[in-house]
């Protein structure tokens, strides 16, 4: 009753919320965690909860960056209805990320762009909040290296060796999503860039990922809409050699040109509806070369329940939003847990087949 009710309310709070965080959108994100954390307090959220069918077959969760240094309440997660949570991008050390404001909204376009420069608290600061947080929902750990390393490949591996090393037997993260796309640093920031080509060095970094992984956590690469053919064809050979569970598909894009963009002098990685085709174009690729090879997380533009629907025509079954939430708000997410709840209805059988495979 009461989620119909912010349901229904949100294009009204996203209207004042936009008005007065024109100038600094991410003042908006900010006000959003401070609501989050007054809705945990006075314990409202079992009032906005969506009512989800068990066994889950899919899977939906926010994208890296929502929550960078795991801030937000477990009761966030719970009552918005997402059943996985992305921490992160996180680094080695603490990095501020270039100066506000660093995110715009073109919202006739439903796109966003940031230029955030992946600010985070760092991953002892983040692993402690993650630690005290106590989530009852699994939690994926996204990971970068600094933006600072300009062509310094081995300052870079040895960071994410430390960073590695030190997440190596927290149990409360099952996978690794590695960042090899953020549009967001310098050219030659080879791991980050996906300008920087991947050849040997990602091999080196996929390397360290199979030494640092006692826990058997399952490991997936996010990579950029950009790639050109050739690139996307050099990374899932590598990606296929060592093993990696999964694709995050994918980050945001260094095309601007939707219609506000047009002709404009802009800057960062665009997310949003205007994502959408750029990520789906990957999709198919990864799909028409390796199959069911990589277990593939769909993200980018996933806007409407009709979206999630042609992603599960086509086998997808775990999910990340970020854009599409602020532009449509928690009502995406009841309409998303819906079609969820009629899937899971009708697969129900494989379910139980599969789970009488385990045990016999
Ligand atoms: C403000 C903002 C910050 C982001 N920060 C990160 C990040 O730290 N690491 C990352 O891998 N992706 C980051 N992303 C990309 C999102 O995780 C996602 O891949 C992208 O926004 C496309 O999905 P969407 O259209 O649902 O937003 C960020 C996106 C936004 C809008």
């Amino acid at each position: 009753m009461l989620r119909k009710l912010l349901d229904r309310l949100y294009p009204l709070v996203r209207g004042v919320m936009f008005w007065f965080t024109a100038k600094d959108p991410e003042k908006a994100h900010q006000l959003i965690e401070i609501i989050a954390f007054q809705i945990a307090k006075y314990k409202i959220g079992r009032f906005l909860q969506v009512k989800r069918k068990t066994p889950a077959l899919f899977s939906l969760s926010l994208a890296a960056g929502f929550d960078k240094n795991a801030a937000f309440p477990a009761d966030f997660y719970h009552w918005l209805g997402v059943n996985r949570i992305v921490i992160g991008s996180v680094t080695v050390k603490q990095w501020i990320g270039n100066s506000r404001p660093r995110v715009a909204r073109f919202k006739s376009d439903k796109t966003l762009l940031n230029w955030m420069g992946l600010p985070n608290d760092g991953v002892v600061k983040v692993m402690g909040n993650l630690k005290q947080k106590n989530h009852y929902l699994p939690v994926t750990l996204s990971v970068a290296t600094s933006p600072d390393l300009h062509d310094y490949r081995q300052a870079e591996l040895d960071e994410f060796k430390q960073l590695l090393s030190f997440i190596e037997t927290a149990n409360d993260i099952d996978r690794i999503e590695i960042n090899l796309s953020c549009p967001n640093v310098a050219d030659n920031n080879m791991a980050n860039n996906t300008k920087g080509g991947y050849g040997e060095h990602i091999t080196n970094i996929l390397t360290l990922c199979k030494e640092h992984n006692k826990l058997g956590r399952l490991i997936f690469l996010k990579i950029s809409p950009d790639l050109e053919d050739y690139q996307l064809a050099d990374l899932l050979k590598i990606a296929d050699k060592f093993g990696i569970d999964g694709l995050v598909i994918s980050n945001t894009t260094t095309n601007h040109s939707f219609k506000a963009g047009n002709n404009t002098n802009l800057k960062g990685g665009a997310s949003g509806d205007f994502v959408y085709l750029a990520s789906q174009r990957l999709l198919k690729k990864v799909i028409a070369e390796y199959g069911q090879r990589f277990k593939i997380i769909l993200c980018g533009g996933l806007s409407s329940v009709y979206k999630f629907e042609q992603a599960i025509k086509m086998g997808i079954n775990d999910f990340q939003i970020y854009t599409p939430l602020i532009y449509r708000g928690p009502i995406l997410i009841s309409e998303v847990i819906r079609l969820f709840n009629e899937h899971e209805d009708k697969h129900k059988h494989r379910y139980i087949s599969r789970k009488n495979n385990n045990n016999n």
